[in-house]
């Protein structure tokens, strides 16, 4: 199910809140990081907000630059993104100043709460607002399906504040964090924290990517991305990162007339990338999984929490040599698998490795969004 790339931007204190608890906001970022905050608005389709943040901070969420206003016009865009308010209770201030500012409006809610915020915002008939109710409680995944294929929206911006942080980052669904660490400390234990407690994807160990830092004024600018895969059929956003570099490394294979082109990764639960490889890579008789297993020493503790990425499902039978990829991978103890293309038929009728992961108690997960990428470098063979 494709969502909107999902980037949760907050400014935090060295001890990790995002406010203290006096009846003013805090202001952690300066002047230079609130225009970079403007900017990202103005890249966004959306930007998004928990009640929570609402009701404590009673935010406009504009672009306020106006060439960068006239820039998104001159795109074909709207002048302002969506603003997406989420509320479990529907209990919203109609005279907040999210509602006459900017564009178009949706507020996500609890079936129970539906009525309630229609009941609250009725009396705002010229806001663009569309009240959604999601199910009998928030789903996220209802949220952002909701925001991509009704919406349109492609790239979500979340503005907070902590429980909306913590409960996307938890699922699995955020795709990149930009934080803007305050030099300054709160120590409040009360106050709101950036992240809180409870069970993330690889847990207390995982480690994220770091994509980059800058200064702007006096804090600093943090750019990563979750690393750790998801466990069981729901995919998270680095199962998606991870299964899009199988595909660029299977543009990457030598090409052949006999054989697909197919990448491969393999990553523990924390997220570190315990190997990669690609078809036909030292030998022409390679596979992309077995070339990417047989890097890793067999007794690795570390692979049986492991998901293997390949972007074509890993082969079930093969006549260059003995053992399948769909075989190898249950032997290394890997028991979840994330892929773009089930097999076709070009060389092995009813190849079903799926079937076989299956059957050896593996867990596989099909994407079918980058089967386009993944059949690429194989087009001159299914014609
Ligand atoms: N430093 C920064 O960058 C930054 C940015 C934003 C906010 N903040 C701070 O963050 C604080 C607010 O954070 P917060 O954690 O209290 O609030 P929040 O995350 O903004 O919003 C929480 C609210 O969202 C709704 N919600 C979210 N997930 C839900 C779910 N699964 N089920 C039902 N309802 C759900 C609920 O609304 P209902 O209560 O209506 O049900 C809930 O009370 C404020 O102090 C603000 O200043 C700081």
């Amino acid at each position: 199910m494709p969502y909107p790339h999902v980037l949760l931007s907050a400014a935090v204190s060295l001890d990790g809140y995002l406010d203290d608890t006096g009846p003013e906001r805090l202001l952690l970022s300066g002047p230079a990081d609130f225009d970079r905050v403007d900017e990202v608005r103005a890249e966004s389709d959306a930007i998004l907000v928990g009640a929570g943040t609402l009701r404590a901070d009673n935010p406009r969420l504009l672009v306020n630059s106006a060439e960068r206003r006239a820039a998104r016009l001159a795109a074909g865009r709207s002048e302002y993104p969506l603003k997406v308010a989420v509320s479990g209770s529907g209990d919203l201030d109609p005279a907040a100043n999210f509602w006459p500012t900017g564009g178009e409006k949706v507020v996500y809610t609890s079936d129970g709460g539906a009525p309630r915020a229609r009941a609250a915002l009725g009396g705002l008939p010229d806001h663009g607002i569309e009240v959604v109710p999601v199910g009998p409680e928030i789903d996220w995944r209802a949220v952002l399906t909701h925001l991509h294929d009704v919406r349109g929206v492609r790239r979500l911006m979340v503005e907070g504040g902590g429980r909306v942080h913590t409960q996307l980052l938890r699922e699995g669904l955020a795709d990149e964090l930009q934080l803007a660490l305050a030099p300054l400390v709160v120590g409040e234990p009360d106050a709101p924290r950036l992240f809180g407690p409870g069970g993330y994807p690889g847990g207390p160990r995982n480690r994220m990517r770091l994509l980059g830092t800058r200064a702007v004024g006096d804090v600093v600018l943090m750019r990563y991305v979750p690393t750790a895969p998801g466990s069981g059929t729901a995919a998270v956003a680095a199962d998606h990162r991870w299964l899009a570099l199988a595909c660029e490394l299977a543009a990457a294979c030598p090409p052949s007339r006999t054989a697909f082109s197919v990448g491969a990764v393999v990553v523990a639960a924390d997220g570190t990338e315990l190997a990669r490889g690609h078809s036909r890579e030292t030998d022409p008789a390679d596979h992309a999984e077995e070339a990417a297993l047989a890097r890793i020493a067999a007794d690795d503790p570390r692979l049986a929490g492991a998901t293997v990425y390949s972007s074509l499902e890993p082969c079930a039978r093969r006549s260059s040599r003995p053992t399948p990829c769909a075989r190898l991978i249950l032997d290394a103890g890997v028991r979840r698998v994330v892929t773009a293309w089930r097999e076709p038929d070009t060389f092995v009728t009813g190849a079903d490795g799926s079937g076989l992961l299956a059957a050896g108690g593996a867990c596989v997960v099909v994407l079918p969004e980058y089967e386009e990428r993944a059949t690429a470098p194989n087009r001159h063979l299914l014609d």
